[in-house]
C-alpha cells in the first residue's frame, strides 16, 4: 500500500481531518491530548505532518517546538486498521526533515530502537531532555490533562528519551 505524508490540506477537506485527529486522539490512552487550536496552528505552521493510504487518512504526528532550534517528535498515532503498513515510518521521516535537533519521548522501547536504526536517534536522559528543552518539555505536560494521561501511562510502563542532533 502506498503511505503519504503532508503537510498541507486543501480549505475543503481541513476541517473534518483535524476534527478527526482530534477525536480519537483524546479517545487514546497511549496519547497526551492537544486542544484543537494547537493542532490548527501546527497545521498553519506546517508542523502536523498526516498520513494517508489510498487517499484515507491513516496516521498523523507534530513536530513541536521545545527552545529555538529543538523540536519533539510527537504525537505520533497510526489508526489501527493501518497499522504495519508502514504509517508510523514515513511519518517519522517527515518530521524530521526539518533539519534541527530533535526530542523523543515514548513508552516502546521497539520504539526507540527502531528511530535510532532508521534516523539516528540516540537514547538519552529525562535530564538531558530537560537540558535541551530547556525545561519546556515539562512545562508542555503541566496542564491537568496531559497529567493525567502521562500519569496512566506511567503505571504501565516506563519512558525512555531520545536525542536527533
Ligand atoms: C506505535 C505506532 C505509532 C506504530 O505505528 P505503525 O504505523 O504500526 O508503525 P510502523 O509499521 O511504521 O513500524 C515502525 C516501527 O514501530 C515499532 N512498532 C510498531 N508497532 C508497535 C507497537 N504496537 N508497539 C511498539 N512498537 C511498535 C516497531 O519497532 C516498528 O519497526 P520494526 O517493525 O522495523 O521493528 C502505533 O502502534 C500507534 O499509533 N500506537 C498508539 C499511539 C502511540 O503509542 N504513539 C506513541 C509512539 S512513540
Amino acid at each position: 500500500m502506498a503511505v503519504t505524508a503532508d503537510t498541507e490540506l486543501s480549505a475543503g477537506e481541513s476541517d473534518a481531518i483535524l476534527r478527526a485527529i482530534h477525536a480519537e486522539s483524546t479517545a487514546s490512552a497511549d496519547l497526551t491530548p492537544r486542544s484543537r487550536e494547537v493542532l490548527d496552528r501546527a497545521l498553519a505552521e506546517g508542523r502536523l505532518v498526516i498520513a494517508f493510504v489510498n487517499g484515507q487518512l491513516a496516521g498523523w504526528g507534530l513536530r513541536e517546538p521545545l527552545a529555538p532550534g529543538v523540536f519533539e517528535l510527537g504525537y505520533t498515532y497510526t489508526r489501527p486498521e493501518f497499522r504495519r503498513e508502514p504509517v508510523f515510518r514515513v511519518i517519522a521521516h517527515k518530521i524530521v526533515e526539518t533539519p534541527a535537533t530533535y526530542v523523543l519521548a515514548t513508552y516502546h522501547p521497539s520504539m526507540l530502537e527502531f528511530l535510532a536504526r532508521e534516523l539516528g536517534f540516540m537514547e538519552t536522559s529525562l535530564a538531558r531532555v530537560l537540558i535541551v528543552s530547556r525545561g519546556r518539555f515539562l512545562t508542555k505536560r503541566l496542564s491537568r490533562e496531559a497529567r493525567r494521561s502521562v500519569g496512566k501511562r506511567l503505571r504501565t510502563g516506563r519512558p525512555r528519551y531520545g536525542l536527533l542532533k
